[in-house]
């Protein structure tokens, strides 16, 4: 892909992965950014940033939950900043928790966010680049949606999703020339993991080093965009040994809680 000229729209931009992303886009020479999250001032700060790149930048607060006003707001920054080339679905959100202590509230706001949210973007946007045959969709899934870890299930199960959902866009998009590809950042060093009981062995990467693995991947036409030697490892021996990475991923997980255990009736 090209980006010099460009219009990308970068959900979760307010900071982390997503902030990193439109910096590294503008940088690439994208010439208008919109910037979607729910912090209004995180998204003004980003939006001074990039127009020291020379961009300009657009802050879209909403809250990916909230499909109604997603609706809205997308169809009118299509019109008055439209047309879209690049989206980015980066928002999301992670609970860390054993399953057998797991609260709904939780769980349901990470489907809402990760999947839903993600979803309802994508319809508004897809729609609008299939009819003017011409996009690029990039869909922030993990290596926790290839390699499912302890303690994150319900977010594991968010990010093996969109790799499904991305995998099924990607052909059904392909007629109208509207690209469809999975980012799958390792760990990186961001708010979302600061309070997580870390998992053994694993060393972050920066929200930089993600933005240039996806610029890179993009550039070379990849349909999923691994960050880092150990994402790389970590598929290969899922491949080649799930059983032996089974238990690499048990061992490497934090220490399991002790769980009260409640007597069912
Ligand atoms: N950090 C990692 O180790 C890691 C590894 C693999 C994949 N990822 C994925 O990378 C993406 C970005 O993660 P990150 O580490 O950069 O997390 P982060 O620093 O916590 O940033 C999350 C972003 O999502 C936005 N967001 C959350 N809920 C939202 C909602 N309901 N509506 C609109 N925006 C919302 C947040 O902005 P507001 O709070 O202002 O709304 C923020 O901009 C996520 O999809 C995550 O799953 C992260």
């Amino acid at each position: 892909m090209q980006f010099e000229g460009k219009t990308a729209l970068v959900t979760g931009a307010s900071r982390g992965i997503g902030r990193a992303i439109a910096l590294e886009l503008a940088r690439q020479g994208v010439k208008r950014v919109l910037l979607v999250a729910r912090d209004r001032q995180r998204l003004e700060d980003v939006c001074q940033e990039l127009g020291y790149l020379g961009a300009e930048a657009i802050a879209l607060p909403m809250d990916l939950t909230d499909p109604v006003g997603v609706n809205v707001a997308i169809a009118q920054a299509w019109r008055h900043h439209g047309p879209i080339h690049l989206l980015v679905n980066c928002a999301g959100v992670a609970h860390q928790s054993p399953f057998l202590e797991a609260r709904l509230p939780q769980v349901h706001s990470e489907i809402a966010t990760n999947l839903v949210g993600l979803y309802t973007v994508t319809r508004l946007v897809a729609r609008r680049m299939a009819a003017r045959r011409e996009g690029q969709i990039v869909n922030v899934s993990s290596l926790m949606g290839r390699v499912a870890a302890p303690t994150m299930a319900t977010y594991s199960a968010t990010k093996f999703a969109i790799l499904g959902f991305t995998q099924a866009l990607r052909g059904e998009l392909a007629p109208f020339n509207v690209k469809v590809t999975a980012l799958l950042p390792s760990l990186t060093d961001t708010d979302m993991v600061r309070e997580m009981h870390r998992f053994r062995w694993v060393q972050p990467v920066t929200p930089e080093a993600v933005a240039q693995a996806m610029v890179r991947g993009l550039s070379w036409g990849q349909t999923e965009i691994l960050v880092g030697w150990q994402s790389h490892a970590a598929v290969w021996a899922q491949r080649l040994a799930p059983g032996l990475v089974d238990r690499l991923v048990q061992l490497a997980a934090p220490p399991a809680r002790r769980i009260a255990t409640v007597p069912f009736r």
